[in-house]
């Protein structure tokens, strides 16, 4: 595996596998890896000749200097699991690296995607994403590029980002990798203590309920989030954010409760801000 800190030593990295006739595979992260990234990892490999992961703690998405601080960081780590399934190129830039020039003037404005649920909650965050999204992309250029579920709402701004701008890219969206008690991985679960930690299983079971709701006849969106508001009211530790069901492409309000829905859901447990989500048909 060739660990690569350039951008431009990653652009002919990257530019390198195509002209050698392969298929190339990006995960674009942030570390602290967890099952969730082994899984999109695992699924770059088994339809790409290549996989290259990045590795960037991007300052832009996070709203306060203590967010960014208390994220988890662990390269060593990383570099030994990526090794381990097969990554052939890791590009782990530094702040100074990718943003050169300082705090960068141009910014990706995501457009209305990014204005609701996570985007009310942390705004700019999506400004941040989508910039840094735009310049892994430009820096890696044709490729398939793997989120995850996860993100529901990031997942849903990629793809719309990659088709208003035309890049040379195949967003492939990825299931959500859960622990054994339904709680979804998330670099953010090291936060939470033994007691927030079992409780903030609550939100994969506010959503289960908003499902079975669904699947046993609720004719209204309301009546849906209702029966997920009062699964995360019976959870002290748990103060919820939003509980909705939204269209999974729009990411408003479905026109009908028929057809893909999707349950979006995020609450803070304890000093942590969680979300998950769930498809239901
Ligand atoms: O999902 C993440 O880890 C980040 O938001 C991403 C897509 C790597 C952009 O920094």
């Amino acid at each position: 595996m060739e660990v690569i800190t350039s951008r431009d030593e990653f652009r002919k990295a990257t530019s390198d596998v195509r002209a050698g006739g392969s298929r190339l595979g990006l995960v674009p992260t942030m570390g602290a890896f967890h099952e969730g990234h082994i899984s999109l990892l695992r699924a770059a490999a088994s339809s790409c000749d290549v996989v290259a992961v990045s590795i960037f703690v991007n300052p832009l998405q996070f709203s306060s200097a203590s967010d960014l601080a208390q994220y988890p960081a662990d390269l060593d780590k990383d570099i030994s699991m990526a090794q381990a399934v097969g990554v052939g190129l890791l590009f782990a830039p530094s702040a100074q690296e990718m943003y050169p020039r300082g705090e960068p003037e141009t910014r990706v404005e995501p457009g209305p995607l990014a204005d609701r649920l996570e985007g009310a909650s942390r705004p700019g965050h999506f400004t941040g994403v989508a910039t840094v999204v735009t310049k892994l992309l430009s820096l890696s250029g044709r490729c398939r590029a793997f989120f995850g579920e996860k993100d529901f709402q990031q997942l849903a701004l990629v793809r719309r980002l990659v088709a208003d701008l035309d890049l040379d890219v195949e967003i492939v969206g990825c299931p959500t990798v859960r622990e054994s008690d339904g709680l979804a991985c998330s670099s953010r679960n090291r936060r939470l203590g033994p007691d927030d930690r079992s409780a903030a299983t609550v939100l994969f079971k506010a959503l289960e309920a908003g499902r079975d709701a669904l699947s046993t006849g609720a004719r209204q969106s309301a009546e849906v989030e209702a029966t997920m508001v009062g699964v995360v009211a019976a959870e002290r530790r748990a103060e919820l954010d939003y509980a909705v069901v939204v269209d999974p492409v729009t990411l408003g309000s479905p026109a009908s409760l028929s057809g893909e829905l999707r349950l979006l859901i995020a609450a803070r447990v304890g000093p942590v801000r969680l979300i998950d989500n769930l498809g239901v048909k």
